[in-house]
Parts: C-alpha cells; structure tokens; sequence
C-alpha cells in the first residue's frame, strides 16, 4: 500500500525526473543498466517457472497476453498496446509508493501506477518498499482479467469514499489480503487453494509457503472478518483469507461500504494469527515461526 514520501521517493524527485501533480513520470528508459535488466531476467525466469502449477489460472493467462521479453525490464508503453484493448486499464510509470489518495485516484481511473525502478541484486529475495518487478510481474497480469480489473475499479472508488470517510485502514486490509495476499480456492492443489496475490506471485519464497506451509491460517474470505484482521508487513502471513474466485470480490466491491464502515468503526482489530468464532476455517495453521509482536 502507499505510503508518503518515503526516502526512494525523495531520493528519485532528487535526482531531477520530472514528476506530475498526480506523481507520474515519463519512464526513463535510459536509465536502466546492465544490471537491471540482469535482475529483472532473473526475477522473471525463476517466478514464471515456480508459479506454473501454483498459481491460479488468470495470471497465467495474464502473463501469456503481456508476453514479456525475459531479456529486458519492460517499456510500459509496449504493455498498454496490449492491456488498454483487453480491460481499459493502463500502466503508469511512478517514482516510487505514491500518497494514498493518489493511488486510489488512480485506481478509480483505471491506471494502475507501476513503479519503474528494479531493485538490486542483493534483494532478488526480499524488499519491502514495491520495485518494478513487484508492480509489474506482480499486479499487470490480472488487470488483464475482466472481473478482476473491474474490482481493482471499483476498490480504487470505494477506498476514496473511506479516505474521505477516515476509515481507510479496514480499506487497506482488504486490499492487503486480496491484492496483495490472497488466495483462492482449487480444490486439485496442496492445501486447496493457489495463489493470486501480487505480493505473494512477486516472491520466490511466499509462493511456496502460502500454498504449502503448514505454519500460516487459511480462512474462507469474509469481508468484515478481513476489514478487521491486522498483517504483517515484515514477515510471511500468519493468515491467507481464500475466496472462491473473483466474482465474490467483484460483487463485494459493489455494495455499499458506509454502513459496514459505520459498523465497524469503533471494533477493535483482530491480531494477524487469531482464529474467531464463526471463521470458516479451511487449515488451522501451526503457528510455528511466527513473531510474537509487530502486527500491524
Ligand atoms: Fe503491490
């Protein structure tokens, strides 16, 4: 999720890139190195062959549509001849994590912001602000799916409504445990479920414990349940929230949010590892390896 004004942000406006009001940028092709697209090939090869089998079958189709060269970080305009005709969305190029209502503005226009720089090679395995292989590789293929990119539409407009409401933190939960965490339900795989969140496809490392740990929860996905719940932003899951496929998000992101954000105003939030009464729970996780503070 965004957060403002963070030091990559500030160190990008330093180096002179010419930034709209709405913090896009032209993307500065020029400014990838050997080193960069040496990542970017990396990152791309090993995740496009472990996701085959583990993710859910839109990304995978996703990814055949945007068919990328593994060679090179990709140019965004490339990418939008493609995705504009499929869903109306495109990509924009950004300096980093953008502010909130910047992001949702977006969003609720049909542009999702990408941003355009690659992280080092000493961080193939772990980075916590998003870099381009996150966004792109991460986020792009679904938007290529018609129901998924009309709930990114309709998230992007009802989080604007909650930031004007100040309810955006049970808006920034849902989108955490679907954009970025979710899972959804396949019978025929391990534990029942594959993959679809950004977050968890752009991580060598998620991927497999998402699906296959025995360590994290896997609840069947409730809106209140997840608006609720806090995460970790430092560590694995402690708990997936699995939906049965994406027209529960679609229809959901359709209702009317006010009342339920009313509702649940005052409710105090449910710790990341916690299992409630009336959860729907399809693995009960072991709990090993989890941190004993730090949910947020
Ligand atoms: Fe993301």
């Amino acid at each position: 999720m965004s957060v403002p004004n963070t030091a990559k942000l500030k160190e990008q406006f330093d180096v002179g890139l010419q930034t709209r009001a709405d913090f896009t940028i032209d993307q500065p092709m020029d400014r990838y190195g050997g080193v960069d697209h040496a990542v970017w090939k990396q990152l791309y090869t090993r995740q496009t062959s472990l996701l085959e089998g583990r993710v859910c079958d839109a990304f995978l189709l996703g990814v055949k549509r945007l068919n990328l060269s593994p060679e090179n970080v990709p140019a965004f305009d490339d990418i939008n001849t493609q995705l504009m005709p499929a869903t109306g969305w495109r990509i924009v190029a950004v300096p980093g994590l953008v502010p909130d209502q910047v992001f949702f503005e977006h969003l609720a226009n049909r542009r999702f912001p990408v941003t355009w720089w690659m992280r080092r090679p000493d961080q193939l395995d772990y980075l916590q602000e998003p870099d381009c292989f996150h966004d792109l590789f991460g986020h792009v293929p679904l938007l290529f799916d018609p129901v998924f990119a009309d709930y990114m539409h309709a998230y992007g407009r009802a989080a604007l409504a909650a930031h004007a409401a100040n309810a955006l933190p049970l808006l920034a939960r849902l989108y955490w445990y679907t954009v970025e965490f979710g899972l959804i339900r396949d019978d025929a795989s391990p534990n029942g479920v594959k993959i679809y969140g950004a977050g968890i496809v752009s991580s060598k490392d998620e991927t497999l414990y998402s699906q296959q740990s025995d360590a994290p929860n896997r609840i069947a996905f409730d809106l209140a349940r997840v608006m609720q719940t806090q995460y970790r932003i430092d560590t694995f899951q402690k708990t997936y929230f699995v939906i049965d496929d994406f027209a529960q998000l679609f229809d959901l992101a359709r209702t009317d949010f006010a009342p339920l954000l009313a509702m649940l105003a005052d409710a105090a939030p449910i710790p990341a590892g916690d299992i409630r009464a009336g959860d729907r729970v399809i693995m009960r996780g072991s709990g090993e390896g989890w941190a004993t503070d730090g949910d947020i």
